[in-house]
């Protein structure tokens, strides 16, 4: 199986996931990084594991349709099967969309649907919550929508800073994510 995984930022989930593969717990070829803002670190994550990267600039193009349509190419060129958003922070648009139907999945930090959107940590540590999370799920139209696929809980302690609850939270992730694309992969071979 093929794995794209699109990202924006620092990429600690897409060196868990690498890591994953290398140690053989996620039998899967990560053959492509898309990432949507030159420089990110992420971009050179990829290039010391040797991924291929396509580093694009979404306002060179006319609208979302046109550079997802090039995404779309990108991932086809390269018999991409599967999908994975490790910190992508745009919504994905149906030219995207259709052609991975339920082959799209994100992770997000916290108990979905609680905290969607922008800095989900914060809003748990503002809303005062004792418990908050990490849930993955299939990416639709929506903001941190679609179908619920796993989650795990964690606990905020009274004296937790904000910097305490993303480790933990990361911490879960980085073991989570790799294992529930495994399985998601185990039971598509399976069908
Ligand atoms: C993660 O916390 C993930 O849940 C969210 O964005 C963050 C990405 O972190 N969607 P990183 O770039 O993988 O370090």
């Amino acid at each position: 199986r093929n794995i794209a995984i699109f990202a924006s930022g620092a990429g600690s989930n897409f060196d868990a996931i690498v890591q994953a593969v290398e140690r053989g717990d996620l039998e899967a070829n990560i053959s492509l990084l898309i990432c949507d803002r030159v420089g990110a670190p992420v971009i050179e994550k990829a290039q010391r594991h040797d991924i291929d990267t396509v580093v694009f600039t979404p306002k060179v193009y006319e609208n979302k349709a046109a550079y997802e349509a090039a995404l779309v190419e990108d991932c086809r060129s390269r018999n991409i099967d599967y999908i994975v958003l490790a910190g992508y922070m745009r919504l994905l648009g149906p030219t995207l969309l259709k052609p991975y139907q339920n082959r799209i999945v994100n992770i997000h930090p916290s108990l979905l649907p609680a905290f969607p959107g922008k800095d989900a940590i914060g809003q748990a540590l503002d809303k005062k919550v004792k418990v908050t999370g990490v849930t993955v799920h299939f990416v639709d139209d929506g903001m941190d929508t679609g179908p619920i696929i796993d989650q795990e809980a964690i606990r905020i302690k009274e004296d937790d800073t904000e910097e305490d609850v993303k480790q933990k939270i990361q911490a879960v992730e980085h073991r989570l994510y790799p294992e529930v694309i495994q399985s998601l992969l185990v039971k598509e071979e399976s069908k």
